[in-house]
């Protein structure tokens, strides 16, 4: 089983509620009108939310558990039949529809996680915009107090109860190659049974983070103009301290 499957059972516990971000990509698709796609939607955190605003949404994802989720939740809210869910990778997917709007939310991006990886990311994405389409990528900010977090050491996140009575823990421990810019986490999950069991769970994710220029730069080769690059879901401007760097590109 791929580790995002995997992930896939708990990533809800900590993020499903997650909507900080929400009210960025509703203003941007109020500019630019939908359908909108969106690049590694997992559980459709931020997709459900989107369709309940009345826009068509088209979900990319590389792991059926994750889109199975998301599609069980479109059911629940009564949006489904404006949710689209393509299984596949952001650099080969393939899609009839041409969209004004993508995003990548949360760094997933950095999933790819090499530079070749994320130009031929973006390449086929581009061909997925109409012209003038804008892409948002939402991606970690590297500064260095960010990458020193990823001292290996592993940590607690927190204790969650799941529907069947199972209490589970997540632990996570991180790691950052500074000479191939790759950031590693490792979560761990400690799922503890109604019936006395315990079952250990392991998640390694492998994020490819880049810098400020770098991002203009392999935006620019995969044929994109950047119109911005913000700090923050308030769209402030990006500097050395911002929590997040997301760039805002429009396809050539
Ligand atoms: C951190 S989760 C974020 C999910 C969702 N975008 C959100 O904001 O909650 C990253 C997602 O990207 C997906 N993913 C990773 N690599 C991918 C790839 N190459 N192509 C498509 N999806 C990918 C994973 O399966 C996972 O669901």
């Amino acid at each position: 089983m791929r580790s995002m499957d995997v992930y896939a059972r708990f990533y809800d516990l900590r993020y499903g509620d997650f909507l900080d971000d929400l009210a960025m990509y509703v203003g941007f698709a109020a500019r630019t009108g939908g359908p909108i796609l969106e690049l590694g939607c997992g559980t459709g955190r931020l997709l459900i939310p989107l369709a309940r605003e009345g826009y068509e949404v088209t979900g990319v994802d590389i792991s059926t558990e994750m889109l199975k989720r998301a599609r069980e939740k479109a059911i629940a809210a009564g949006v489904h039949e404006r949710v689209e869910l393509i299984e596949g990778d952001i650099r080969t997917f393939s899609t009839p529809k041409k969209f004004p709007l993508a995003l990548s939310a949360v760094s997933s991006f950095m999933a790819l996680d090499s530079l070749e990886k994320q130009i031929s990311g973006l390449v086929n994405v581009h061909k997925a915009l109409r012209p003038g389409g804008i892409l948002i990528l939402d991606l970690f900010n590297p500064n260095p107090s960010v990458l020193l977090e990823g001292d290996g050491r592993v940590s607690f996140v927190g204790e969650w109860e799941m529907d069947d009575g199972s209490v589970v823990q997540e632990f996570v421990t991180r790691t950052t190659h500074t000479s191939t810019q790759v950031h590693e986490i490792l979560y761990l999950y400690d799922v503890a049974k109604p019936d006395g069991t315990l079952e250990r769970y392991r998640v390694p994710v492998r994020l490819k983070y880049i810098g400020e220029p770098e991002g203009r730069l392999m935006l620019e080769k995969a044929g994109y103009e950047v119109e911005n690059v913000y700090g923050s879901y308030e769209l402030e401007p990006f500097d050395d301290y911002s929590p997040s760097m997301i760039f805002v590109a429009r396809a050539k």
